[in-house]
């Protein structure tokens, strides 16, 4: 790995610090979106529905890990195209509804296209993963042009984010191989975590009414 990281590297260097700007320059597109949808909110509504929002451009070798893994080709174009996560963004709601309300604001944008939506929250994963994943693809204004990229939005409440962190340190701590006792005790943590939201929101919508949430997603 090291040294195909190496040869990588140094075969594609410039070609890289542009590859990684680009996808750096996507990730502040789609933060501006978010920025801008928070404030309106708050000025609209007086309600936000983002707790908050991380992002980061993955490492190249990560980049370079995850193509060999997953039978990519090691360039840049196979990567480009194949590898739909090297720019993502990671947006942490209050409540359940808030999550959809997002998501569906973000996509309704003209510029925004949707390339796949993942609803982990209706279906969450064996393991207790929820999460709402899209694919999207904007573009980015270079002075070359337009470039249409990919990023992967990940939107989840507070509680699934909890859950999603913890288990993603205990799998990498038991490198993968997680022990059934543990991976029922996470089965019932996600359980628990699931139960909290929905206690969470109800609270909310007695305190606040529902006409702060997305009426659909509410359901
Ligand atoms: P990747 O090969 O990991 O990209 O999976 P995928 O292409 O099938 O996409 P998926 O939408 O399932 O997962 C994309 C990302 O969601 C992952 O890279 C993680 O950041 C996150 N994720 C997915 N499943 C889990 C999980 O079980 N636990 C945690 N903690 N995170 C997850
Ligand atoms: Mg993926």
């Amino acid at each position: 790995m090291d040294s195909e990281l190496v040869t990588f590297i140094a075969r594609e260097r410039n070609e890289l610090e542009r590859f990684l700007l680009e996808h750096q320059f996507a990730v502040d597109e789609l933060l501006t979106k978010v920025t801008i949808l928070r404030r309106e909110f708050m000025h609209l509504r007086h309600y936000n529905p983002i707790e908050h929002v991380t992002s980061r451009v993955k490492t190249p070798a990560s980049m370079l890990q995850k193509a060999l893994r997953k039978g990519v080709p090691a360039d840049l174009d196979s990567i480009r195209e194949q590898l739909t996560d090297i720019a993502g963004i990671r947006i942490t709601c209050s409540f359940i509804a808030d999550t959809y309300l997002v998501l569906e604001t973000l996509t309704a944008q003209s510029d925004v296209r949707v390339l796949e939506i993942k609803d982990y929250i209706v279906r969450p994963k064996p393991n207790g993963y929820k999460s709402l994943h899209a694919i999207v693809e904007i573009p980015v204004f270079l002075s070359t042009g337009p470039k249409h990229m990919k990023v992967e939005l990940q939107i989840r409440t507070v509680a699934m984010d909890f859950w999603a962190t913890l288990e993603h340190k205990i799998f990498y701590k038991y490198d993968g191989d997680v022990p059934p006792r543990i991976i029922d005790d996470l089965a019932e943590a996600a359980r628990v975590a699931d139960e909290l939201d929905r206690r969470m929101e109800e609270l909310h919508a007695e305190v606040h009414g529902t006409e702060d949430t997305a009426p659909e997603a509410a359901e």
